[in-house]
């Protein structure tokens, strides 16, 4: 099946199972799986910080980075559409009692710095403590430039915040706009990246930051679950997806394009490409028949309301590009 609902669906190739299978591995709760240890050392380095924590999701990446920066009723500035508000099911309220001041995101993707400005609560014990500002890039794929999150950080640092990156597809935006990691990440206290999205691991995101944060992150971890034990399996595929799933999330990015060139040439489709993702409008009659008509051609995609999102990814080379076209095409002519 060609799976366009999330790069997340992505199934680890065969070498990338041969490398997990030949891991070193050791028990990671008492810090000895030496493939976990590498994992963080090496994402560390590539994002200049001190340390690395190996998480099982960017939602418990994301998670732990608010907890270990903020106390129960402090406030974490971030935007209404971004994952750590509207994805992942509250967690932060419900486990630290922070509370979230969520702002709408500018068409770029980014947090404007002003509105930033005016969120920030003044030192009065009326106001929760504003505490951290969350950041994400890409957001809903698009690559936010390096500028947008050096101005909204400097914002944050002038009035005492922390900064945290959800870096979930972080290397999606080094691709596109040919910055690196590092420099996108010391915009940040704390970045969590994920590879399990475009770098095509089956699970697992690090948490990264300076020595003393990665310290107390280890003990919110453990008091999560979060704490696995031979882990370096799964370390092991982070590890091959940094050596050879980086630079071809160029392809995704090309072909996301190619795609959204080829839905814009077809009548009452209005289509945009942002990194790996496609979001595609339909004018005349909506989407009506869509899913049902791609699954005749073997494509699973999530039909939306307004628009629908196709997601690119390792799994969708030009071959199943050229039956995603054929499957649109058999779609329009249905309908029209
Ligand atoms: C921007 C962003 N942040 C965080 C996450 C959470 O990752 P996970 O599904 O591994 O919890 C996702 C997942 O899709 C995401 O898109």
């Amino acid at each position: 099946m060609i799976d366009l609902r999330s790069d997340t669906v992505t199934l680890p190739t065969l070498a990338m199972r041969e490398a997990m299978a030949a891991a070193a591995v050791g028990d990671d709760v008492y810090g000895d799986d030496p493939s976990v240890n590498l994992l963080e050392e090496r994402l560390a380095a590539l994002l200049g910080k001190e340390a690395g924590l190996f998480v099982p999701s960017g939602t418990m990446g994301n998670l732990i980075a608010m907890l270990s920066q903020c106390a129960r009723g402090d406030e974490v500035i971030t935007a209404r559409q971004y994952h750590v508000y509207c994805d992942e099911a509250g967690g932060a309220a419900i486990v630290g009692g922070i509370m979230f001041a969520p702002l709408e995101a500018a068409s770029d993707g980014a947090l404007d710095a002003a509105a930033i400005a005016d969120t920030i609560k003044p030192d009065d014990f009326h106001n929760p403590p504003s505490r951290l500002l969350c950041l994400e890039n890409t957001h809903c794929g698009k690559a936010i430039p390096l500028a947008r999150m050096q101005q909204a950080a400097e914002v944050a640092r002038a009035n005492g915040l922390k900064v945290h990156l959800d870096g979930a597809r972080i290397f999606n935006a080094v691709r596109a706009l040919d910055v690196s990691a590092g420099e996108f990440a010391k915009t940040a206290d704390s970045v969590s990246v994920c590879l399990s999205k475009g770098l095509g691991a089956p699970a697992g995101s690090v948490l990264l930051g300076a020595r003393d944060l990665i310290d107390k992150s280890r003990r919110i971890r453990k008091f999560l679950g979060g704490g696995m034990r031979q882990a370096g399996v799964l370390a092991a595929a982070g590890l091959y997806a940094l050596d050879h799933h980086i630079d071809r999330l160029d392809d995704d990015h090309t072909r996301a394009q190619n795609l959204a060139d080829y839905l814009n040439s077809m009548n009452a489709l209005e289509a945009e490409c942002a990194t790996n993702m496609v979001f595609v409008k339909c004018a005349d009659r909506g989407f009506g028949g869509l899913a049902e008509t791609c699954a005749k051609h073997g494509v699973i995609i999530t039909e939306g309301g307004e628009k629908t999102r196709l997601v690119l990814h390792l799994g969708i080379d030009d071959a199943a590009l050229a039956t995603i076209k054929e499957a649109f095409t058999d779609w329009r002519k249905s309908t029209s």
